[in-house]
C-alpha cells in the first residue's frame, strides 16, 4: 500500500485486536462478523499530486451498538453518532492528547473527546454551537441546577416580541424572555459560571421542537428553526395554538435525563475535560 495518508501508521491506543497500525487493525477488524474488504481509491492532492488511498469497506460501528452516554441526547439534527468519532479516538490518539474539531456543530466528538480522557478542543461558525458543547463539558450536578433554578425570578413583568406568540404561549414566552434577560445580564457582569452555561444549553435546546419536551408547540429543532411565517403555515395546517410549558421543569427534566448516566467525582464535580475557542 503505497503513499498511505500519514495516519495511517499511528501505532493504534486501543483496540478489539491485537497490537498494529491503524491500518492492520483496520484490515484484521472483525467484530461485527464481516471480514474487512480492501481496495484503493484514487484522490487528487492539492490539485496535482495523485494519490492511492487505501479503503476499508466493513461495518465499524453500528446503530445496533447500547446507546451512548446520555450526555448526547441533546435535540440537533445531522450529528453524528457518538460510536464513530469514539472508533476513531479510541484507536489513534491516547488519553491526554489533543482532540480537535473544527465543525463541532452540537459537539459529539469533542464530548466523546471529554468521556474518554483526552483534552477536547472544538470552533464552529455558528454560535449555537459553542452554546450547546460548553454547558456541557463543565456539567453541573443535578442538585445544583434544581438549587439554580429556584432562586430564579421568571414571574415579573418583561416585554415581549409579539411576533414569538406563534411560537410560545404567552406565559412561557415572559419566562423565556426573563431568562435570557438573567442570562445576559450575569455574561455582561462576568459571572456566567458553569451552572448558568447549563442551564443556558438546555434553555437554548428547548427553544423549539415537537414534543411537550421543548418550550414551542410543534416545530422543527433549533438548528433547523423556522421563520414566523413559516410557523404561521405550521400551525394553521396542525390546527393548534401555544399551550403553556414551564420553562423551570422541562429544564430540569432534560437536566435529570442528560445527567443519567454522569457519575460523580470525590468533592461532587462531573467536569470533563476540555476547551472552547
Ligand atoms: C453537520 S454539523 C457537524 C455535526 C457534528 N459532527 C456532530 O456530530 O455534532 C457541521 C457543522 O459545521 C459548521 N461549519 C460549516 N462551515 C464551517 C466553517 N467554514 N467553519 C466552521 N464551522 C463550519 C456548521 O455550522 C455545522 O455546525
Amino acid at each position: 500500500m503505497s503513499n498511505q495518508l500519514s495516519f495511517f501508521d499511528t501505532p493504534v491506543a486501543q483496540h478489539h485486536v491485537g497490537a498494529g497500525s491503524f491500518a492492520e487493525e483496520l484490515a484484521e477488524f472483525t467484530y461485527y462478523g464481516k471480514r474487512t474488504e480492501l481496495s484503493s481509491t484514487k484522490a487528487v492532492i492539492d490539485g496535482a499530486k495523485l494519490l492511492d488511498v487505501p479503503t476499508f469497506t466493513n461495518e465499524f460501528w453500528t446503530s445496533r451498538q447500547r446507546a451512548a452516554h446520555s450526555m448526547h441526547e441533546i435535540s440537533y439534527r445531522a450529528c453524528f453518532k457518538p460510536q464513530l468519532p469514539r472508533f476513531f479516538i479510541e484507536r489513534l490518539t491516547h488519553p491526554g492528547d489533543r482532540v480537535y474539531d473544527p465543525f463541532m456543530g452540537r459537539g459529539t466528538t469533542v464530548l466523546e473527546a471529554a468521556l474518554l480522557g483526552r483534552r477536547a478542543a472544538g470552533c464552529d461558525v455558528n454560535p449555537l454551537s459553542a452554546v450547546l458543547v460548553s454547558g456541557r463539558l463543565q456539567p453541573p450536578t443535578m442538585a445544583q441546577v434544581e438549587s439554580r433554578l429556584k432562586n430564579l425570578e421568571l414571574s415579573g413583568r418583561i416585554d415581549v416580541r409579539e411576533d414569538l406568540l406563534v411560537f410560545y404561549h404567552p406565559e412561557t414566552l415572559k419566562e423565556i424572555c426573563a431568562l435570557r434577560a438573567y442570562l445576559l445580564k450575569r455574561e455582561a457582569s462576568g459571572t456566567l459560571d458553569s451552572i448558568d452555561r447549563w442551564i443556558r444549553m438546555v434553555a437554548v435546546n428547548r427553544l423549539t421542537g415537537h414534543s411537550t419536551g421543548f418550550f414551542s408547540v410543534y416545530t422543527l429543532p433549533p438548528n433547523q428553526a423556522v421563520s414566523v411565517d413559516g410557523q404561521r403555515k405550521i400551525n394553521a395546517k396542525r390546527q393548534q395554538v401555544p399551550s403553556r410549558r414551564d420553562v423551570k421543569r422541562i429544564i430540569a427534566k432534560k437536566t435529570a435525563s442528560l445527567l443519567a448516566d454522569a457519575t460523580l467525582r470525590p468533592g461532587g464535580s462531573l467536569s470533563l475535560m476540555g476547551t472552547m475557542r
